[in-house]
């Protein structure tokens, strides 16, 4: 069956048993403990553990109307991170598909074990055989889903039915801590196809199970997978969901190298159309690594003619049918930046990489540093040099060089006042900190513009500053209304228009004070401070640093607001160039 065949059957199905369908969430999570959605499930955690109802809570994917029912069925864009090293082989990905039917109290073992069944059958897939939990010391033997599996005709005496330790049959939490439970898995052509977590318990934090007020229903099989079997393949590339992008390879290329550029414009795709942008950290970091992965191969491989553009543009063509948010002008352009933006250190990288005698951790990291070359690459072009380099060092040595370059960036910005208690300017390098400052001087019309809309009750409580966006924390009651938003995003452009010096004065605290520039009040300064001013409509007390024109910034918009306590409201902020 297609791909395109199984999504539609596999929707029907669970429609037709009375589950409600519900649209992928985005694979930038609701839950922080997670860096990128990786399954089905975690959309739904909350109702798992009564934290949320879903006949009545709010549900994000659904435009936030409630559910309105305890039986759902749904497709998840997921990626997994920990896949990557892997892509490259006949099965693992970083992007996939994934399928599932839950349900919140409704029903459980019994069911969910013949509605696998009973849908399997429907498309003509066979079970080879089946996997139950085997028990151990916290969690006992699944003896009621052997009894199910056997009145379906599996069975240990037949050889059909295995049971299995926890490693193998229990799944979750997602992240640190939540729902999770024994598992009965199915498999297909050696293959496993569909993992159905019988979720009892919640595992907190520190590793303990308690038992959940509710047991609920998760289950998750990979369309990709299930392509695989359905239509006979034994190499996941060779399925529908692939073979087009994969065929865009030119032929002379290694197996490998095809299948890792297959699967990263896929990923790309799907990536940029839930809105990331390459950065240096989180799932941005993730991003990048897989576009600059594939942009060594188009350096490398030039005579064979390789080119990822019309990989992504086939991926674009075959899925944004399903996933609307897929843009073809967004994709391409992103890649295209960060490819301009790669290309200049990539050769001397290279260059480099050839001229060390080996690779640990701190030379592999440096050259990550000084020519932006991801650690896949340097591990593979490395080959023998790079033979005792292992991710986790690598890691490690990424870690220790994000809390110095915070420490120095601290200073860098005047260590003082705004930028070190109470609120922070994230920038990795040359260009970002184009960007933050712009984002920072805009920071300050915003809260001149809060006060003068709301007024002068509005107090900064905070702020944080990256590259892709100014979070402001202030006091006020109340959400503003869409009047007030745009009331606010008129004064910061009107400001932002009549292109107002930003001047620089330094003197004692005590006449900082006098001239009435915000401060904290709270705050300890020191005896010597600056005070920074745009004409007559901004004065703080900071640390810089600023643009020193206000047409600099470009257009200020207010991206998203929230609430973050009681009387505390935030606000995003972005800028365009324009
Ligand atoms: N949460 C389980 C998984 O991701 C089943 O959906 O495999």
């Amino acid at each position: 069956m297609t791909s395109f065949e199984l999504r539609k059957q596999f929707l029907s199905f669970f429609k037709k048993n009375n589950h409600i369908v519900v649209p992928s969430s985005s694979l930038i999570p609701d839950d922080p403990s997670v860096l990128l959605t990786s399954a089905g499930m975690q959309q739904f955690k909350s109702y798992y553990t009564g934290a949320a109802d879903p006949m009545v809570s709010p549900h994000l994917s659904l435009k936030g109307k409630p559910i309105g029912g305890v039986n759902v069925v749904s497709i998840q864009k997921s990626f997994r991170t920990s896949d990557i090293d892997e892509v490259g082989d006949e099965s693992h990905l970083t992007f996939f598909e994934m399928m599932g039917n839950f349900s919140f109290g409704g029903y459980f073992k019994e069911e969910a074990i013949k509605y696998a069944k009973e849908f399997l059958d429907s498309i003509d897939i066979t079970i080879d055989y089946v996997t139950v939990f085997k028990g151990d010391k916290d969690v006992p033997k699944d003896e009621e889903s052997i009894k199910i599996w056997n009145e379906l005709g599996f069975s240990q005496e037949k050889g059909n039915l295995k049971l299995e330790n926890k490693e193998e049959n229990f799944w979750g939490p997602t992240g640190s801590e939540g729902p999770c439970g024994p598992t009965t898995e199915i498999f297909v052509n050696g293959v496993e196809v569909w993992n159905i977590v019988f979720n009892e318990y919640y595992c907190g934090a520190d590793g303990k199970l308690t038992k959940l007020k509710k047991s609920g229903i998760d289950t998750g099989m990979g369309l990709e997978r299930l392509s695989m079997v359905s239509q006979e393949k034994k190499i996941i590339f060779e399925t529908d969901l692939f073979k087009p992008i994969a065929d865009a390879v030119p032929s002379s290329l290694d197996e490998r190298v095809k299948r890792v550029c297959a699967d990263h414009a896929r990923s790309i795709v799907f990536l940029v159309g839930d809105g990331i942008r390459p950065s240096n950290k989180e799932a941005g970091y993730i991003l990048r690594r897989l576009m600059r992965r594939v942009l060594v191969y188009e350096n490398l491989y030039k005579d064979d003619g390789y080119d990822t553009l019309p990989l992504l543009k086939k991926a674009v063509e075959m899925f944004s049918e399903f996933y609307s948010e897929i843009k073809e002008d967004d994709i391409i352009s992103v890649f295209s930046q960060e490819k301009t933006k790669f290309q200049t250190t990539l050769a001397k990288g290279l260059k480099e990489l050839e001229r060390v005698d080996s690779l640990d951790a701190k030379s592999a990291f440096r050259l990550y540093e000084s020519f932006g070359l991801p650690y896949e690459i340097i591990k593979e072009l490395g080959g023998k040099k790079a033979e005792s380099l292992v991710q986790e060092d690598f890691d490690e040595q990424l870690d220790k060089h994000r809390e110095i370059s915070r420490a120095g960036q601290e200073r860098k910005f005047g260590g003082h006042g705004l930028l070190l208690d109470t609120g922070e300017l994230k920038a990795a390098d040359e260009e970002e900190l184009n960007i933050v400052t712009r984002l920072h001087t805009a920071t300050h019309l915003l809260q001149a513009a809060l006060r003068e809309v709301l007024g002068n009750e509005v107090e900064q409580a905070g702020s944080d500053i990256t590259a892709d966006r100014t979070r402001f924390d202030f006091t006020f009651e109340r959400k503003l209304n869409d009047k007030e938003v745009k009331a606010v995003e008129d004064l910061v452009n009107k400001a932002i228009k009549d292109n107002l010096k930003v001047e620089e004065k330094e003197m004692s605290y005590q006449d900082a004070i006098k001239t009435q520039a915000l401060h904290f009040a709270k705050e300890k300064y020191p005896a010597t401070v600056k005070v920074y001013s745009m004409g007559t409509f901004s004065k703080e007390l900071c640390g810089g640093p600023h643009v020193s024109q206000t047409k600099e910034i470009g257009k200020f918009k207010i991206a998203k607001q929230e609430s973050v306590a009681a009387g505390v409201r935030r606000i995003r902020g972005i800028i365009e160039e324009a």
